[in-house]
């Protein structure tokens, strides 16, 4: 027994200190902040989470703050990282624009920028350092701009010295830095197989080419994507604002059979060859699985296939047969441009019905396969108690009266299920009026409200 004891008690020190560490380490770099942060945080840069402690995914985001604190702290980053119980200071938390949970922004003097990526920390972290760093960085040599090209997938650059479309790009800078990277240079450090059709100009250098606009908010909306793209939830959202038609190969990526490998080349190869015909109108990529587009569209993909969303009018477009080659797929294309495949979907009354039920359903049915125990319970139990009593008082006609416990029940958990989205969609709504000014001002409010 007392040999036992050795490593037994050993390796709960272990676990202990490993524990202490954990805490000491991680916990340690996110600063609690409570009353005093808004007096206390003018001089820094903050990076603040607000949460609410009953929220699911804040709890889920908890490991991941802690993760970007520690690295904040561990790359010496001027950022602090903190978090606020958004309803225990519910009145700062307002102040800030806080509206859903849990809410991610960056705090720096007058201005709060929304994060609103997926919440992984190199994300989190990436947005960190974009926001918190100079507006307008200016590459100032051959060198600088090649090290920059490598480093980011897409990024935007000035060409040219003072002048008003300089000022035009600082103003969508400020407001669209919370997703991309802005640049300027002078003409000499731009590379020479770019030429300008006027000077000054805005470039966007991606997919190994560069493109050129004057209409700068709405079109740097639109071109600060790749053209090729993984897709995911959050990705389809944030290209709402692109006004394009995004194709998707719907694809199973653990299946290498040649019809998923051979859908997502062929979706590739259109996207890159006929990069000039269609960048304007169309975003390409693939997803994998069809759980999400599913739910989107209502209905059953299988899989391997293609679809094409309308992201404004939440329409798409299906082919009845197989694309085999890229000949097909630009066909497609061509006939959803000239009208002759017909839209499926959008977002007229109808759709908004079947929408609610067909949420409703996916509810009931996600309670029963994740839970079957739980689903029994949930509708079970009330409708089992109501039978009873209804054995008791009523007669056999008023059957309608369980249906209606049951439907309040559904709506219940299905409203819970929207309170995160709505709150998400609530917190993007700002950008797509393409302004963040309601954030940048509420800052600005909480200091002339203290002038005062
Ligand atoms: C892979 O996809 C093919 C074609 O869709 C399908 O027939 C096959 O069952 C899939 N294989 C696996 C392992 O899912
Ligand atoms: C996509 O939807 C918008 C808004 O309804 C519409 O103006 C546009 O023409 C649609 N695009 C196509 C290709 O149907």
């Amino acid at each position: 027994m007392a040999s036992e004891a050795g490593p037994w008690s050993r390796a709960v020190a272990l676990c202990v200190t490993v524990l202490l560490l954990d805490v000491a380490l991680c916990k340690g770099f996110v600063e609690d902040l409570d009353e005093s942060f808004k007096d206390n945080r003018k001089d820094d840069i903050w990076l603040v989470d607000f949460y609410a402690p009953w929220c699911g995914h804040c709890k889920k985001l908890e490991p991941v703050w802690n993760e970007v604190g520690l690295e904040m702290k561990s790359i010496g980053s001027p950022v602090k990282v903190g978090k606020m119980d958004a309803t225990s200071y519910s009145s700062i938390a307002s102040e800030f624009g806080v509206r859903g949970y849990p809410t991610i922004k960056l705090l720096k003097g007058d201005l709060a920028y929304n994060y609103r990526g997926p919440r992984t920390k190199d994300d989190i972290i990436e947005f960190a350092h974009r926001v918190s760093g100079a507006l307008i960085r200016p590459l100032p040599s051959q060198q600088m701009f090649e090290h920059v090209r490598k480093r980011h997938r897409v990024f935007f650059v000035y060409v040219g010295g003072e002048s008003p479309l300089k000022e035009k790009y600082i103003d969508a800078a400020s407001e669209l830095i919370v997703y991309t990277y802005f640049f300027s240079a002078l003409e000499e450090v731009i590379p020479e197989y770019v030429t300008l059709k006027e000077m000054p100009a805005v470039l966007v250098f991606k997919d190994e080419t560069y493109y050129e606009d004057g209409d700068l908010s709405a079109w740097i909306s639109r071109e600060r994507f790749q053209n090729y793209l993984t897709m995911d939830g959050f990705l389809l959202y944030e290209l709402g604002d692109t006004g394009k038609l995004v194709a998707i190969a719907v694809i199973d990526e653990k299946n290498t059979s040649i019809e998923h490998t051979r859908l997502k080349s062929i979706i590739q190869e259109v996207a890159k060859d006929y990069r000039d015909h269609f960048h304007r109108d169309f975003q390409f990529g693939h997803m994998d699985g069809n759980d999400y587009i599913n739910t989107l569209l209502m209905d059953e993909l299988t899989v391997p296939t293609v679809v094409v969303l309308n992201t404004s009018n939440q329409q798409y477009y299906l082919l009845d047969r197989q694309i085999n080659n890229a000949k097909d797929m630009v066909q497609f294309i061509n006939n959803i441009l000239d009208g002759t495949v017909e839209a499926q979907g959008g977002d007229s009354i109808l759709q908004r019905l079947k929408r609610i039920i067909f949420d409703a359903k996916s509810t009931v049915v996600s309670i029963f396969k994740s839970s079957p125990l739980m689903g029994c319970f949930l509708f079970g139990l009330p409708l089992g108690v109501i039978s009873i009593m209804c054995y008791g008082i009523y007669t056999a006609d008023t059957d309608g009266g369980y249906i209606e416990e049951r439907y309040e029940i559904v709506s219940k958990s299905e409203m819970e299920g929207q309170e995160q989205i709505e709150e998400s969609k609530e917190q993007q709504e700002p950008s797509r009026g393409g302004s963040l000014v309601p954030t940048v001002q509420e800052p600005k409010d909480v200091l002339e409200k203290k002038t005062n």
